[in-house]
């Protein structure tokens, strides 16, 4: 009888608990590019997520727009110099180590609070993680990313772990493999793409239907769906670019992807000498560290090059000593990212919903949403007490809320005007 009450108690009080908690998923599908609805549509479930929530025209990555970097930006609002994680492939400068994102990957890489941390610190704050881009994570449920894996398992896992009677998380983020898979297949424009964001549709559809059969999470749970990066289409790997025919290699390390490289020189008297080399390889911008443009906001930070190397749109810069790396056979690949943040086609797509969030609300294309501004997005959802400062506005969030006072209750500290004229804000938030 005593063991029933006390099942009884934890069940009701836990219960009780998860009511008090807001409620957050996250779930990003790789290398969706910010036009594919308009491209590939009309899409049913995505165009219900409009209907039910908030969405913007576009969302802008953060310098590079790869993977690694980008997923780390999304969970602690910061740019890549601020927080490292500089490239899919980095060489750190002090510590004379090397990151490889296929390969490599060990915590020393993350070293930062990430929102899923920051929620556990809360009282009764459980967050649940799977399959994230990132090295093993230490929170109340974790399982890292298989690639057999299917979206359906996923949710299904996820949503478990929302429904836990006794522990339920409140606070759980997904990550799903493609559009980019076969965005580096097929390019952007294919009849493989087309399939593959209908099935991602159909995917959503899975996850809203499984939704709203469970009344807690219809009426509590927020969502926000989102991406790292859009994609865009590569032709000439028939005759691909080498950096070993420009420069002498022995007098240089190259770190980095096949769109940004960040060259570190053994001594710093061949600078002039390898610039004037690196400037004949064509379809590429080549900046010295202090030269590069303060918009990327990738600069101040060890893991940058002396030189760093941006290779344009449509375009790709390879290395005949690059081993291990993922590109063995050129012929195969037909699209990539990395790119200027700023082009078109590395934006990519922002919707969410839940009670806290519009409905059938758009961010017009003439506002702009950077993917630094969603950690605070996530912090005020979440309401958690104290997050810390991010790169992020949160005038560009404001519009999404229902209450735009909410944001009001943050106070706000300038910490500094960034160069394009948006605001640096440390956010604490009330209870
Ligand atoms: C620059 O290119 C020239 C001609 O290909 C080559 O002889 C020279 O070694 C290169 N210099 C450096 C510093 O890479
Ligand atoms: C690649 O080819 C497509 C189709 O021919 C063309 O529209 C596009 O401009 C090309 N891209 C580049 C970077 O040359
Ligand atoms: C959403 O808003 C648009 C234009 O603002 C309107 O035409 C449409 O009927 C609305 N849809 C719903 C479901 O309210
Ligand atoms: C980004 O945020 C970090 C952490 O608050 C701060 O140190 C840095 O100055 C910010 N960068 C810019 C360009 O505002």
């Amino acid at each position: 009888m005593s063991w029933l009450l006390c099942v009884l108690f934890f069940y009701k009080s836990s219960f009780i608990l998860s009511q008090s908690v807001p409620l957050l998923l996250l779930v990003s599908f790789d290398g969706f590019r910010f036009d594919y609805p308009r491209l590939y549509g009309p899409l049913r479930y995505f165009s219900r997520l409009e209907d039910q929530g908030v969405h913007a025209h576009s969302m802008i990555p953060t310098f590079t727009t790869a993977t690694f970097p980008n997923h780390y930006t999304l969970i602690t609002g910061l740019y890549e110099e601020v927080h490292g994680l500089v490239s899919n492939e980095i060489y750190d400068s002090k510590t004379k180590s090397v990151f490889q994102s296929w390969t490599n990957m060990t915590d020393q890489w993350w070293p930062l609070k990430s929102i899923w941390t920051i929620n556990e610190e809360r009282y009764d704050g459980r967050s649940g993680v799977i399959g994230w881009p990132q090295h093993s994570i230490s929170i109340s449920k974790y399982e890292p990313y298989r690639k057999e894996r299917s979206f359906k398992e996923i949710i299904d896992r996820m949503l478990k772990w929302f429904n836990d009677p006794i522990k339920p998380i409140n606070f759980g983020v997904i990550y799903f493999p493609e559009p980019e898979l076969t965005g580096y297949q097929t390019g952007p424009y294919s009849d493989k793409m087309k399939e593959i964001i209908k099935t991602c549709d159909e995917h959503l559809g899975y996850l809203l239907n499984e939704i709203d059969k469970n009344v807690n999470l219809k009426n509590n749970l927020h969502l926000i769906i989102t991406s790292d990066h859009g994609m865009e289409e590569i032709n000439a790997t028939d005759k691909p670019i080498y950096l070993e025919d420009y420069v002498d290699m022995t007098k240089l390390k190259a770190f980095g992807t096949e769109t940004v490289i960040n060259i570190f020189l053994n001594s710093m008297n061949d600078i002039d000498d390898i610039f004037k080399n690196l400037s004949q390889i064509p379809h590429t911008q080549i900046y010295k560290k202090q030269d590069i443009p303060i918009r990327y906001h990738y600069k101040n930070n060890l893991r940058i090059g002396d030189l760093i190397i941006i290779v344009d749109p449509g375009y790709e810069l390879h290395r005949r000593s690059f081993h291990g790396g993922i590109r063995a056979n050129l012929s195969t690949i037909h699209g990539n990212h990395g790119y200027d943040n700023q082009m078109d086609s590395m934006k990519t797509i922002f919707y969410a919903s839940g009670p806290q969030l519009k409905q059938n609300f758009t961010l017009s294309n003439t506002s702009t949403l950077y993917n630094v501004d969603i950690f605070a997005l996530m912090c005020l959802i979440l309401n958690i007490t104290k997050c810390p400062p991010s790169n992020g506005s949160l005038a560009n969030i404001q519009p999404f809320l229902i209450d735009p006072t909410r944001v009001l209750s943050i106070i706000e500290k300038e910490t500094g005007k960034l160069q394009d004229g948006s605001i640096s804000l440390v956010i604490y938030l009330l209870g």
